[in-house]
């Protein structure tokens, strides 16, 4: 994460979009299996076979020895959830983070979804995580620094009463899912590099229902609230241009 940012072609950023477009239809495809009853492995299987049926390598799958193609993080755990036997039930919000590697480059995101009717204030935590997202993506011109971005998802996802998770952030993303630089969620006090055309970052605020610390659990991955109470996670991979931000993960339309 500390290296160089490696700036990325427009003929890059379109085979990026590529990527990005079957990563946003498996997550759709996701979404529409993400119902009480099913297994958190039956998603993951779904989602690698989907990638893989569109000339697509998961990305995530052996990744520092990570089994799965995608993290299933449900209700109090934040990301990296291993996909297992564990049924999704009714009232559970559940986190689904993917990436795909295709022609070379990578895309990731995530979207967490609701599984049936949850708390008012578990809804407006979804909603305001998926929003502070935009907020964020607004901040990400020529011209701005790395920072303007976390400011905006923090200022706006406090405004609320909910917390930013200091532990983990975003990052470059390109042939590698993880570049230069670092991209927090949370306002730093350095303005982190400045934004020029052709750099491609990964977003992803993680917002927590309660207080912003967290801790891994003895699987070596899962990252779970230390007070137990629910967390969301959206991402999208970003490729910023002279014409603003381009959304690589948002699909066709
Ligand atoms: N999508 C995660 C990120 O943004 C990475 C998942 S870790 C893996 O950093 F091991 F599952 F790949
Ligand atoms: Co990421």
């Amino acid at each position: 994460m500390r290296d160089k940012i490696i700036i990325k072609t427009p003929e890059e950023i379109e085979i990026m979009k590529g990527s990005g477009d079957i990563l946003c239809a498996c997550l759709d495809m996701l979404g529409e299996n993400c119902r009480a009853g099913v297994t958190t492995l039956e998603l993951d299987s779904l989602a690698e076979q989907f990638i893989r049926d569109h000339d697509g390598v998961p990305t995530f799958k052996g990744y520092n020895g990570y089994p799965g193609s995608v993290c299933v993080s449900i209700n109090e755990e934040v990301v990296h959830g291993i996909p297992c036997k564990r049924r999704i039930r009714e009232g559970d919000i559940v986190s689904i983070d993917c990436g795909v590697t295709w022609n070379g480059f990578v895309s990731d995101s995530a979207r967490t979804f609701v599984v049936g009717e949850v708390p008012p204030e578990v809804q407006k935590l979804v909603d305001v995580t998926k929003e502070s997202l935009y907020l964020g993506i607004g901040q990400a011109q020529v011209g701005n620094c790395i920072r303007d971005i976390g400011q905006a998802v923090q200022q706006y996802c406090e405004s609320h009463g909910f917390s930013v998770v200091r532990d983990l952030v975003g990052h470059g993303v390109g042939r590698s899912m993880h570049e230069a630089p670092a991209v927090p969620n949370y306002y730093t006090s350095g303005k982190g590099p400045r934004l020029r055309a052709g750099m491609v970052i990964a977003i992803e605020p993680m917002i927590n229902l309660g207080e912003y610390y967290v801790k891994q659990l003895a699987d070596g991955w899962t990252c779970v609230t230390l007070d137990g109470r629910p967390s969301a996670h959206f991402e999208h991979t970003v490729a910023i241009t002279e014409n603003g931000p381009y959304i690589l993960t948002n699909g066709i339309h």
